[in-house]
């Protein structure tokens, strides 16, 4: 599986977002940015953090479960250890949820400001095995560009969408 060009990706990002402040505009455009640029994906979105749930924001895919726990699912895992999940078969992987039938593989990053989680970044593929070290070096230096800007906002709103 070829990976896109996440250098030219990252300047993309950075141009989109340009001194733009709203994180549900960013987050939109982040979406569907990373989601056109990528082969053999069928879900690509955020998850926002609202108290201890995750909560469904923008994404692109089939329509899916809107509430996910801390500690739950691949997404819930991934935010609860701020650690970066890379599942080569979600079918292996215990308390996976199935918003997508279709999905065998994912990757989740957490989504992080001022070293607070706000959210996950996650992308299903219908392969096994679909996401490479590259792939996930390059979508956390993609989620690292979107939320490095919004440091201020969040200090100012303290809230992140
Ligand atoms: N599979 C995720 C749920 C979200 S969907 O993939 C869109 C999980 O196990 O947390």
């Amino acid at each position: 599986m070829t990976s896109p060009d996440y250098e030219l990706l990252k300047s993309q990002l950075t141009a989109l977002v340009g001194d733009e402040m709203d994180a549900l505009a960013n987050a939109a455009n982040f979406v569907a940015l990373a989601y056109n640029a990528m082969n053999d994906v069928n879900w690509l979105g955020i998850y926002v953090l609202r108290g201890d749930e995750l909560v469904l924001g923008p994404f692109q895919g089939q329509a899916a479960c809107v509430r996910i726990p801390l500690g739950k699912g691949v997404c819930g895992t991934a935010a609860a250890t701020l650690t970066t999940q890379r599942i080569a078969d979600v079918h292996a992987f215990p308390g996976h949820i199935a918003c997508d039938a279709a999905s065998r593989s994912e990757l989740v990053v957490p989504l992080l400001i001022d070293g607070e989680l706000v959210g996950v970044f996650d992308i299903d593929s219908p392969s096994l095995d679909r996401f490479s070290a590259e792939d996930q070096t390059g979508i956390e230096a993609l989620c690292a560009t979107f939320c490095e800007p919004l440091c201020d906002v969040r200090a100012k709103r303290k809230s992140f969408i």
